[in-house]
């Protein structure tokens, strides 16, 4: 049973702990004592009297959609919960199709809560123009980054290179690295199902708004999951995945340093930004050409909020 931790009384929290088995085969509200069944229905209300017309049975706890995807577990909290874990990703950004997913095992996780909306977080996520500034190191290992530019064609003169396969026109990453780690190389086998293009690209995204995004390498999958905690506060988790023998053989300090650093100057950033935007004055932005990842993101939020789109 998957349900939100919330009694349908007067919406008290029900179990306080965040994991660990129920020692009983009732689940009991802490506030007024209504008791569900293991399945989310109602079964007992302490109340000396009822109101008229109460029926235990209109009044089971609110139901969660839940799917197991390659391995992962994904929760939709929406009443009426379409489209499977799957449709979920921008079909964009693809869904890393040829990384074996649902084998990797958790090499090591990172969590911290960052004091920015969720949506400034992504709109960061969106664009580039603030890696050379930002991601110095990340700028080196994939030179177009340190253009500004995520992609060849962002370039507006990209006509003129475009016969150019050098990793600051094309996109992959510095000649003799192979993987996101501090040294640039891998620090494990590389996986077998995966295309040339895959392999020379340095990084495949995978991107499933607003929760998390996914990132495969040739060697590991590095996933980033938000939860907003509050207007201005955001938990980011940030998990290592890797394949079995792998984590066994190899030294992962390499890639997870190179990954947190990224992370970490990203955070920074979007804590900056959260706090500039506590002017009275700033009503709206401009964007730039880069970054038309952001208009996307824009109308998307848009679209959930008033049905319309830019
Ligand atoms: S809020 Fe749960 S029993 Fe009252
Ligand atoms: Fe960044």
């Amino acid at each position: 049973m998957q349900v939100h931790n919330t009694c349908r009384h007067r919406g008290s929290q029900l179990c306080q702990e965040s994991e660990g088995r129920l020692k009983a085969r009732l689940i009991t509200c802490p506030y007024h004592a209504w008791s569900y069944s293991l399945r989310g229905d109602l079964v007992r209300v302490p109340s000396k009297s009822l109101p008229d017309g109460f029926d235990k049975a209109d009044h089971p706890l609110y139901r969660v959609a839940l799917s197991v995807w390659r391995g992962f577990v994904f929760v939709n909290l929406a009443e009426d919960a379409a489209g499977s874990a799957q449709s979920s990703f921008d079909p964009a950004s693809g869904d890393l199709g040829n990384w074996p997913l649902d084998t990797l095992v958790s090499g090591h996780v990172l969590r911290k809560v960052m004091n920015c909306n969720w949506k400034i977080f992504w709109e960061n996520f969106n664009e580039c123009l603030h890696c050379p500034g930002v991601h110095k190191d990340l700028s080196r290992l994939v030179p177009i980054y340190g253009r500004g530019l995520m992609s060849r064609h962002d370039d507006p003169e990209w006509t003129r290179h475009a016969d150019n396969d050098a990793p600051e026109f094309s996109g992959g990453l510095r000649a003799g690295a192979e993987t996101w780690s501090r040294d640039g190389q891998t620090h494990g086998p590389v996986f077998p199902g995966l295309t040339q293009a895959e392999r020379i690209a340095g990084q495949t995204y995978a991107t499933s708004l607003p929760s998390m995004f996914m990132v495969g390498h040739v060697d590991y999958v590095r996933t980033v999951r938000l939860v907003p905690l509050g207007p201005e506060q955001t938990e980011l988790t940030a998990e290592w995945l890797f394949a079995p023998e792998a984590l066994a053989a190899t030294d992962i300090d390499n890639i997870v340093a190179f990954g947190t650093q990224v992370l970490e100057e990203d955070a920074a950033i979007c804590e900056v930004n959260q706090k500039g935007l506590r002017s009275m004055r700033h009503t709206a932005g401009v964007l730039m050409p880069e970054e038309y990842e952001l208009h996307g993101f824009h109308n998307w939020v848009r679209e959930r909020h008033t049905g319309l789109s830019l």
